[in-house]
């Protein structure tokens, strides 16, 4: 038996040597490094139980970082930041208005996008605060356990919330994140990971050369302000049409005449019974790289980083807008206002289960993704 991959705490995530910094709590801030038998490596922050980075190499064995972050927590914590890699929650995407009504009690929340709550609100939102964290190391692989109490009230959600969130990379080059959250009280909960993913490494130009599959016959399509209408729509005659693979370049500049800009899309899975099934993939001809996305989620939103602004990233990358994509597995946007979307309602007594596996191959090894 051996320990495949290995777990070195580092002291924060500034450049090699430095000591690091501190959460907007005081925290300090740590930062794991896991690395499996086949040279990939991922990088996971305390603070928002962040991947900071993940190191894969491509066909020829080249290495390369394929996701977009910051060097130090300074960037992190800037408004450059738009949600690199981290946890999303308590409610991921938007809600219409930033309220709800849960058991005849309306709840007020932040109105951080426009008129409409994103991404679980402002100051103590998933992504801002600091996480413990307990790293493991079994036979083929290695992860780390956060975990954070949300208070009763935190961000203008009910309840206390219990949140666990594990990664864990192993030697099948599985990077899986299994999110888990319990309540006292009802409350809505919609958690994600918001990783942005280029196959030819974090700042190449654009994500036109990425040919995408999606595993969805269906979406759900948004007006003003990115909400949902409510309406489940086919995919079949639209530019969001993926279930044949298709290069993002082709059809996406017949999106910017729209409210989305780009691909901003909430698509409805084909599976829908909570088991782990194949969500969606990612092919780079060039490099070779392929990503492969699995979860157990209802749905996966795909985000072309149409809002990425030309900020300085990682290893003094520039972040142009188009240039990464995130595949977000989640429940439908906005569902606290639509009954016919599935609930987001996590009762007390039940615990909240979901599994993301994100994995990787390379061309040459011809790999189809499981069924
Ligand atoms: C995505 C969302 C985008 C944008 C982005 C953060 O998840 O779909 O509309 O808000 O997060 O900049």
């Amino acid at each position: 038996m051996r320990h495949i991959c290995e777990v070195i705490m580092a002291a924060g995530i500034v450049l090699a040597g430095s000591t690091g910094g501190a959460g907007e709590k005081g925290n300090a801030v740590k930062t794991f490094t896991l690395k499996n038998a086949n040279k990939i490596v991922a990088r996971i922050m305390t603070r928002g139980a962040t991947l900071t980075e993940l190191i894969v190499p491509d066909k020829n064995g080249k290495p390369a970082n394929i996701v977009l972050g910051f060097d130090d927590l300074a960037g992190y914590a800037s408004k450059d930041n738009q949600y690199f890699g981290c946890t999303v929650g308590r409610v991921a995407n938007r809600i219409a208005g930033a309220s709800f009504e849960l058991d005849g009690k309306t709840y007020i929340l932040a109105k951080n996008d426009g008129e409409n709550h994103l991404h679980g609100g402002v100051k103590n939102s998933l992504d801002k605060v600091v996480w413990k964290a307990k790293p493991f190391n079994k036979e083929n692989e290695s992860g780390v356990i956060f975990t954070y109490t949300s208070p009763d009230g935190e961000e203008g959600y009910p309840g206390k919330l219990d949140v666990t969130v594990t990664y864990t990379l192993n030697d099948k080059n599985e990077l899986k994140i299994d999110f888990e959250a319990k309540t006292d009280k009802a409350t809505p909960v919609n958690l994600t990971n918001h990783s942005y993913f280029n196959l030819a490494g974090a700042g190449a130009d654009t994500i036109y050369d990425h040919e995408v599959m999606i595993n969805a016959d269906k979406y759900t399509p948004s007006g003003k302000g990115l909400i949902p209408t409510g309406k489940i729509e086919p995919v079949k005659g639209t530019p969001v049409d993926f279930t044949k693979p298709a290069l993002i370049g082709d059809r996406i500049d017949q999106l910017i005449k729209t409210v989305t800009i780009g691909y901003d899309h909430n698509f409805v899975l084909r599976s829908q019974d909570g088991s782990l099934a194949l969500a969606a993939q990612v092919r780079h001809k060039p490099s070779g790289r392929i990503l492969t996305v699995h979860t157990t989620e209802p749905a996966i939103q795909l985000y072309t980083g149409n809002f990425l602004n030309g900020q300085k990233g990682k290893d003094g990358k520039t972040y142009k807008p188009r240039s990464a994509l995130c595949l977000e597995t989640q429940h439908f946007p906005d569902a606290v206002h639509h009954p016919n979307f599935p609930s987001i309602i996590l009762q007390p007594g039940k615990t909240y289960r979901h599994t993301c596996v994100y994995s990787f191959s390379t061309e040459s090894e011809k790999e189809s993704p499981k069924r």
